[in-house]
């Protein structure tokens, strides 16, 4: 993946980044110290690199984001949806960029765990694309006692989820307790966890990602978020 530096005008480069609108820039740069490679500016339609521009001496957000999240319970993976976004526990800064920050795949609101952000089409395409075989790794809570068949049945490769006419991948399920499961898939269908279950008559009552890939949210509190380096 590529690291920017762009060259864009310096209005085009705070305004992408969230720190303001195009239109308020002018008035931005009065009130806050925005330098080009140390030099102070207020003319917004200079066109200089992404590195060589600071606010209030910090270096400019960087031009693309990669973020992992702790994401809580009952906050909803969407931009429109009702209800409280899981955007909304990024910065406003973060909240406003263009083109916008969108979740790699999706959890369900109900779901803790490992969520991760980015506002790269590319990168989100590859990680989240059904083909993308990447590992999930999910701590399930049932509502019934498991009846003893269901990691067989979950890595025979042969059970078909209702609706669907392809089997899904051999996934591995090892048992915690009567009532708890860890299960690693290397997909991602539409509420896939919870229909494997409803496939073998239990019911999820509680569901947590605990790792995505090699990423893991074991030192982020629930609603705490990373800015990952990009990966190359
Ligand atoms: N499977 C589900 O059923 N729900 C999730 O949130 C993630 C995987």
């Amino acid at each position: 993946m590529t690291k920017y530096n762009s060259l864009k005008r310096i209005d085009a480069h705070l305004s992408s980044l969230g720190y303001c609108s195009r239109s308020e820039a002018k008035r931005f740069l009065t009130h806050f110290d925005v330098r080009v490679d140390g030099v102070r500016v207020f003319d917004g339609s200079k066109k200089v690199r992404h590195g060589s521009l600071s606010v209030d001496g910090e270096a400019l957000d960087p031009e693309q984001l990669f973020i992992l999240m702790h994401k809580p319970s009952g906050v909803i993976c969407s931009h429109d949806d009702a209800g409280v976004l899981i955007y909304s526990l990024l910065p406003l800064r973060y909240q406003r960029r263009n083109p916008k920050i969108a979740t790699i795949g999706r959890l369900d609101a109900d779901t803790t765990g490992v969520i991760l952000l980015t506002d790269n089409g590319t990168l989100n395409h590859q990680l989240s694309s059904p083909k993308s075989d990447i590992s999930k790794v999910y701590e399930v809570t049932l509502v019934q006692a498991l009846r003893g068949d269901e990691a067989e049945i979950f890595a025979s490769g042969e059970l078909v989820l209702r609706g669907e006419s392809k089997a899904l991948l051999p996934a591995n399920m090892q048992v915690l307790c009567t009532t708890q499961v860890r299960l690693e898939i290397d997909e991602g269908r539409y509420h896939q966890v919870k229909r494997m279950f409803g496939a073998v008559g239990n019911r999820v009552v509680a569901l947590h990602r605990v790792r995505f890939g090699e990423y893991d949210v074991e030192n982020l509190a629930l609603g705490e978020y990373r800015v990952l380096d990009f990966p190359v």
